[in-house]
């Protein structure tokens, strides 16, 4: 247990009188993560309201420059070194640095000024099983920073280690990171809320043969010999922190933009890849300059949790999405967008999550349009809608259908649903078809500009779009209107649902096959796209004969499809319809891939019968030690087995 480990470790520290005030200290905290300004005195100002997912207090100190110190030890499974924060004091009288940790051993805190450093008294908080541990340090008057010398656990949250069988050439072991939403604390002991932002520069030791990238300027012509330098110059928030180490190759694109991945892999990236440069292009013409030098791709091991992460300089991505004819690159241009919107405008709390990936969702359909056309856009927008309208009807907690759900006190990683994407996204369009989309594009580039390398809330952007908007265009749009939109459980009846002449095809096809009218021979699918495979297949009901199916996949031999998309959409129209023979073939999928996005709904399928959950339980037995951690506690839900022990 961290606690008992800590207080053994304080016992021995040598500031004893400092227990006290920080043992008051810690046991508020809890209080004030829960919104306990209700049990204030009626005169006190209301405080600034704090980020629930952090115990850091930003209005105290808030970081400016990290500078970290790292070997990267593949035996024991953990990194180990030192961390240094350079501080804004914001606050002459505060005594106490509080900063979020999670299952990380603590060597030594020094706090200091200047070059010099001193021993202060720290304090590990026990362990919260959303938010970790508080690591409340002691600043004597005039510090503004911090050392820490600390190690990481074989298991943190935010790490994946990975033995060469993991891997695709199968020789080397892998490691990386997946900070967002608040697992950088399982990593580096930060301030891990992304209302802060900072500049970082990093040392990483590993073994001499391998890689180091991160989410930083990186040195494409390195020298493989086990030491690697990395500066950070704009400041980012800490989820953005990002890390990754193995046999990598790097090939470029284009001028700017490159990838890194295992030699297998390296050149079908890149030319999947290829139009990655133009993508830069159309999008810096709509929202303006692309301010982070490079963009380059990592290419992961297939355990990746996601799809892509927006890591800054070096979009982390699953290797699921190299199809093979460029079917599935909405996911760079997603990524990409996010050096705008999340990236350089960041949400400040997770409960402003659209911000990011709302905005996010729509400039993906926009970049889409502008380098594949229209068509293709409207299909992408159309099945993210219709992925919106299913989740919908699920969904429980009327706020969790708002774009303003209230996380507090709930993992950040729960609300990565369709409603901050899709609704998100919807919304933007519906503000796009009122204003046009020369001033909407505009308008958004003056949002991004306006708020460089800041964190806003969505009461910022409310107001933003109401000065900017609204109120120079009255009658268009009425603040009511915008309320709805994001406070409303139930969607604008005048919501512009997007259509795609390409989908109306492919329903009169499927109506006309489950009518009896069209034969399985007769479907007419020659010009189908990925996308509309996979509505094909969204929209399968129930209740399909078994004859239909084994039809269905002997004429177009679904069960060994090679796009991990498809595949996953089959498999899970198949499982609804008590479709034996894909069980192999998931099998192995559900072994190979840990994208969550992919394996969650096979599981959940399967989740439902007797027999099914049975064999996915025997599988993730198996195979859980490969997922990654994130990963692992989402499928154990499914299953109803236990979360991964804490240690
Ligand atoms: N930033 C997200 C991934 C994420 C969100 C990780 C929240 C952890 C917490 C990333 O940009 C993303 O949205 N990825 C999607 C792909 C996208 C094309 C919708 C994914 O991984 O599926
Ligand atoms: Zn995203």
């Amino acid at each position: 247990m961290s606690v008992g480990g800590s207080l053994g470790k304080i016992a021995g520290s040598p500031n004893t009188p400092l227990e006290r005030p920080m043992l008051r200290l810690l046991s508020l905290l809890p209080l004030l993560t829960l919104g306990a300004c209700s049990l204030l005195p009626p005169t006190m100002p209301p405080p600034v309201q704090r980020d629930p997912h952090s115990y850091a207090d930003p209005t105290q100190f808030s970081t400016e420059h990290l500078a970290l110190d790292l070997r990267v030890d593949f035996g024991k499974r953990v990194l180990e070194g030192v961390a240094e924060l350079r501080l804004q004091r914001h606050d002459v009288a505060a005594q106490t640095l509080v900063l979020d940790t999670r299952d990380l051993d603590i060597v030594s805190v020094e706090a200091g000024r200047g070059g010099r450093y001193a021993k202060t008294a720290w304090r590990l908080a026990p362990r919260d099983p959303i938010l970790g541990s508080a690591l409340a340090i002691s600043m004597p008057a005039n510090t503004d920073r911090v050392r820490v010398r600390y190690t990481t656990r074989p298991d943190a949250s935010g790490l994946q280690w990975l033995t060469p069988a993991q891997t695709a050439d199968k020789k080397h072991p892998f490691l990386y990171s997946q900070s967002q939403a608040i697992h950088a604390r399982s990593w580096i002991p930060l301030q891990d809320t992304p209302a802060v932002r900072f500049t970082y520069e990093a040392r990483v030791r590993t073994p001499k043969s391998l890689l180091a990238v991160m989410s930083a300027e990186n040195d494409t012509k390195a020298q493989h010999n086990g030491e690697y330098r990395f500066r950070m110059p704009q400041r980012i928030p800490s989820y953005l922190m990002a890390i990754a180490v193995g046999d990598l190759e790097f090939r470029a694109i284009g001028p700017r933009t490159g990838v890194y991945a295992e030699r297998s892999v390296v050149r079908a990236a890149a030319k999947e890849f290829e139009d990655t440069e133009r993508m830069m292009e159309r999008s810096e013409a709509i929202y303006g300059p692309y301010r982070w030098g490079r963009y380059d791709i990592l290419i992961l091991p297939p355990s990746f949790p996601y799809g892509g992460m927006e890591n800054p300089r070096l979009t982390f991505a699953s290797p699921t999405v190299i199809a093979g004819d460029k079917s599935l690159v909405s996911l760079v241009a997603h990524e990409l967008a996010h050096s705008w919107s999340g990236n350089l405008v960041t949400n400040a709390v997770w409960d402003d999550f659209w911000l990011n990936e709302g905005f996010t969702n729509h400039l993906t359909f926009r970049i889409m349009e502008e380098i594949y056309g229209a068509d293709r856009a409207a299909q992408e927008r159309a099945l993210g809608a219709n992925d919106l309208k299913d989740t919908l009807a699920k969904i429980r907690v009327p706020g969790d259908r708002t774009l303003s759900p209230r996380l507090a006190g709930r993992d950040p990683d729960d609300n990565v649903g369709d409603v901050p994407y899709e609704r998100g996204a919807l919304f933007l369009a519906y503000l796009e078809s009122k204003f046009g989309r020369a001033e909407f594009d505009a308008f958004l580039r003056k949002w991004f500009d306006s708020r460089a390398f800041q964190s806003a809330r969505t009461a910022d952007f409310v107001a933003f779009l109401d000065a900017e908007l609204l109120s120079k265009r009255p009658g268009v749009v009425s603040a009511a209107k915008v309320r709805e939109w994001i406070y409303s459980p139930q969607m604008p009846a005048d919501t512009v649902w997007p259509v795609s002449d390409a989908f109306d095809r492919v329903d009169a096809q499927r109506e006309g096959w489950l009518k009896g009218h069209i034969s399985t021979a007769q479907l007419d699918t020659k010009t189908w796209s990925t996308r509309q495979w996979q509505y094909f297949f969204d929209k399968l009901p129930t209740g399909l004969s078994q004859e239909q199916l084994i039809d269905l996949d002997d004429r177009f031999n679904l069960t060994r499809s090679r796009n991990p998309v498809l595949a996953s959409r089959w498999y899970r129209a198949a499982l609804a319809n008590d479709y034996s023979p894909v069980y192999p073939v998931i099998d192995g999928y559900l072994r190979r891939i840990g994208r969550m996005l992919l394996i969650r709904p096979i599981y959940q399928e399967l989740a439902r019968t007797e027999d099914g959950r049975a064999f996915a339980r025997d599988i993730f037995a198996e195979t859980r030690a490969g997922y990654h951690p994130i990963a692992q506690d989402a499928i154990a839900k499914i299953l109803d087995l236990p979360a991964t022990a804490s240690p």
